[in-house]
């Protein structure tokens, strides 16, 4: 596998993040990661020694941050992506070396009984911790994903879950973003927009953060 690496700066530090040159779209960190970064850090008093979750990590820069900010992290993809997350990790231990990071498997299809795919008892025992916060970035991009990530949340988010996804508007993706918005409404998830936490400079009309409680 051929890696590019690209310096991701947080609080003055430099992560060194790799990123494929071939495989699905998990392999580079997206733009909307890079706003969710800013926000994480914006709010870094608030996830210290908290319990967090990252779903569709890709190359696990967002759970990198929030290890940085003193946060217990499970960084979560798809088995295709763990040596990833793994070797960035290990790049960066030095700086986040106070703080517990799992990476492991954790596929959305878990959760859709129809998929017929059993969740492996080493990953249940792994959830088994109310997260205090889930992070997710980027990931609303293909149709049966919708239902699976809406699945993932009901049963992973426990009452006072805070959930942040950043999210890049793209105007294709717009009937997937209205059926995972009217799920998660109809679950009883409250939305709002978090415009003024991301700091200024990666404030953009096509990328949000949106918060999700119940
Ligand atoms: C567009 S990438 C975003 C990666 C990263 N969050 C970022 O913003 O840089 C979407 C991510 O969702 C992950 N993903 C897609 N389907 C998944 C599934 N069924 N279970 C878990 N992760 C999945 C992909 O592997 C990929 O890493």
């Amino acid at each position: 596998m051929t890696f590019f690496d690209r310096e991701v700066e947080v609080n003055g530090k430099t992560l060194k993040i790799s990123q494929q040159y071939v495989g699905d779209v998990g392999g580079v960190v997206w733009d909307s990661a890079l706003v969710l970064n800013g926000f994480l850090e914006n709010i870094s008093g608030k996830i210290k020694g908290k319990n967090i979750l990252e779903l569709g990590a890709g190359t696990g820069v967002t759970g990198l941050i929030a290890a940085y900010f003193g946060a217990r992290v499970s960084i979560t993809d798809t088995a295709e992506f763990l040596p990833l997350i793994e070797k960035n990790i290990e790049q960066n231990k030095e700086l986040i070396k106070l703080s517990p990071v799992y990476p492991f498997c954790l596929d959305w299809r878990y959760f859709d009984e129809n998929e017929k795919l059993e969740t492996p008892e080493h990953v249940t025992k792994k959830l088994e911790l109310p997260f205090d916060i889930i992070i997710l970035s980027d990931c609303i991009y293909y149709e049966p994903a919708v239902n699976w990530l809406f699945l993932t949340l009901k049963s992973l988010a426990k009452e006072n879950c805070e959930i942040y996804m950043s999210m890049e508007y793209r105007p294709e993706k717009v009937p997937l973003v209205k059926e995972f918005f009217e799920k998660m409404k109809s679950s009883g998830f409250k939305m709002s927009i978090e415009k003024e936490t991301v700091p200024e400079e990666l404030r953009c009309p096509d990328i949000d953060v949106f918060k999700f409680v119940r």
